[in-house]
């Protein structure tokens, strides 16, 4: 018995750590030898490992198995024998080291808990939310877009924002009011930001409010979770559009909301509303552009809306996220800036004027609302960065932001009808598209519905990713169509993208297997 014993032992000593869980990619802004040292350097702290298996692989053998260079790999291994995680073995090889710096550390702390075997007991409320995603698709953000893939809908071009002017103004704000932007601050937002959005709003959304009335918030999102919880008792029903933006959806489940989908016409939103539906208490609506459609809505369907709400004690929400780029026609007022009854909860963001990391945004609130606005901002994180709200302010008062408005309005037109003259040349044999007045994205539909599949998985393998639009439908069963963001890419960009699609879609009428190989 003791002899057999023995053997395995052997082995064991011998065995080298796979690190099964390592997952490179390529795609990430982190370098990959430092996505290679972090997740060694986590899989050794879990401390699994005994004199017997902390064997590493060889530098040769760890750079084969994962496809990367073995100067990455020596990078990363350096870096952990550096901090004292490994240990060399001269002739043997690289091993675990006996005491990890963590170990030290915690040295005296008593032992954690046994992990709880369990699964763990996620609430009501997760589950509810409509998100897929998992790990680290959630470090994509809202798009999903990771660096190099093009032709996403709904992004800016954030290299054309103006860092050294919004660094420079910043630094001034700083300067003059040095500690009072590192208090704790107003929960309705900073007062110079609130005046300076009140006259954006009124001169150029022909908005009717009072500084009073503007409460800044973290972007879009943030406004409409505020607003649901301040209006909405869970369970109660907001209409939103249907097809929709996504967030919409998410941030209503979170607020514990009835959502009933509404169709979209070629007027916007349909009022119409059957005995059983239950009566809206919140609307939700894109007014200027609808997303992801691209319907500007009517005159005749906003004040239908308006006196809908009047009717039915409900407010609307008008998501006014990017107004600002129109290109066909003059300016439309808001739709805060005709209701009289005091039923619109109007929002903006800088997301897209500006860029989405800034993570502001502003609600033009109905007086009577402003309060509850607050109270629950108050409660929720009490407000955003006073140094960014305030260069924002600064960045506005001395015109910065408007120009930046008229110069990026210039170069999202001629990217706009760059790409349509191209997508029009290049892909007009497998799509038409439905080319909106306003707004960074455009719907191009199929015109043969039975390529749908293979379009999406060649968008997909060619880092050319629109959004296929059943994504953002709810009930609607529209035909098939991609939405396509143009705004964030140069011409040559536009155009190398537009080329690749249009070859990998040809390639394909000549082989229908070309491209599966990759997958
Ligand atoms: C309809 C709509 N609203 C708002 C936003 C931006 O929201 P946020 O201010 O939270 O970035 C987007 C972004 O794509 C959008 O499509």
């Amino acid at each position: 018995m003791p002899k057999r014993k023995s053997r395995p032992q052997k082995r064991r000593r011998r065995s080298i750590i796979a690190f099964e869980m390592i997952r490179l990619d390529r795609t990430a802004t982190e370098p990959l030898h430092e996505q290679l040292y972090r997740q060694i350097r986590d899989e050794l702290k879990s401390g699994k490992f005994s004199e017997g298996s902390s064997r590493l692989p060889s530098s040769r053998a760890l750079a084969t198995d994962r496809g990367i260079s073995r100067s990455t790999v020596r990078l990363a291994l350096s870096k952990l024998h550096a901090e004292g995680y490994l240990r060399s073995k001269p002739g043997s090889g690289t091993f675990v080291a006996n005491l990890l710096p963590e170990t030290f550390l915690t040295a005296d702390q008593p032992k954690t808990n046994e992990p709880i075997q369990r699964p763990a007991r996620i609430s009501d409320r997760v589950r509810a939310i409509p998100d897929k995603r998992v790990g680290n698709q959630f470090d994509l953000g809202a798009t999903g877009a990771s660096p190099g893939v093009s032709l996403v809908a709904s992004i800016p071009a954030v290299d054309e924002f103006p860092i050294a002017v919004w660094e420079r103004l910043r630094a001034q704000v700083l300067a003059k009011k040095g500690v009072n932007l590192l208090r704790y601050s107003s929960n309705r937002g900073d007062m110079d930001l609130r005046k300076a959005l009140a006259a954006y709003l009124c001169d150029f959304r022909a908005a009717r409010c009072q500084p009073d009335q503007i409460v800044i918030v973290a972007g879009m999102q943030q406004a409409m979770l505020i607003s649901a919880m301040a209006v909405l008792n869970p369970r109660e029903a907001a209409w939103i559009e249907d097809p929709c933006y996504q967030q919409t959806r998410r941030v209503l489940s979170l607020a514990g909301v009835k959502i009933v989908p509404k169709a979209v016409d070629t007027h916007g939103i349909v009022i119409a509303r059957s005995t059983k539906e239950p009566v809206p208490r919140m609307i939700y609506v894109t007014p200027s552009h609808q997303f992801p459609l691209g319907v500007t809505m009517s005159f005749q369907r906003r004040t239908d809306l308006l006196n809908f709400a009047r009717a039915h004690n409900a407010f609307i929400f008008e998501d006014d996220y990017d107004a600002e780029f129109r290109f066909v026609g003059p300016p439309l007022p808001s739709l805060q800036g005709i209701d009289n009854a005091g039923r619109v909860i109007y929002a903006g963001t800088v997301s897209k004027i500006l860029c989405p990391s800034l993570r502001l945004g502003y609600i033009i609130a109905p007086e009577q609302l402003v309060d509850s606005f607050v109270k629950i901002r108050s409660a929720m994180d009490q407000h955003s960065s006073p140094i960014e709200q305030a260069t924002l302010a600064r960045f506005i008062t001395e015109g910065f932001f408007l120009s930046h408005i008229r110069r990026m309005r210039k170069i999202y037109a001629e990217r706009r009808d760059f790409f349509i003259k191209q997508f029009n040349e290049l892909l007009g044999d497998y799509f038409t598209l439905q080319v909106p007045e306003a707004g960074l994205n455009i719907v191009a539909w199929l015109k043969h519905e039975e390529d749908f599949p293979m379009i999406n998985r060649i968008t997909f393998d060619i880092g050319v990713r629109p959004s296929a639009l059943s994504f953002f439908c709810i009930q609607a069963k529209l035909k098939p169509a991609f939405v396509f963001g143009f705004a964030a890419w140069t011409p040559t960009q536009i155009r190398e993208s537009l080329v690749r699609l249009a070859s990998a879609l040809r390639n394909h009428s000549k082989d229908p297997n070309y491209g599966r190989q990759s997958r």
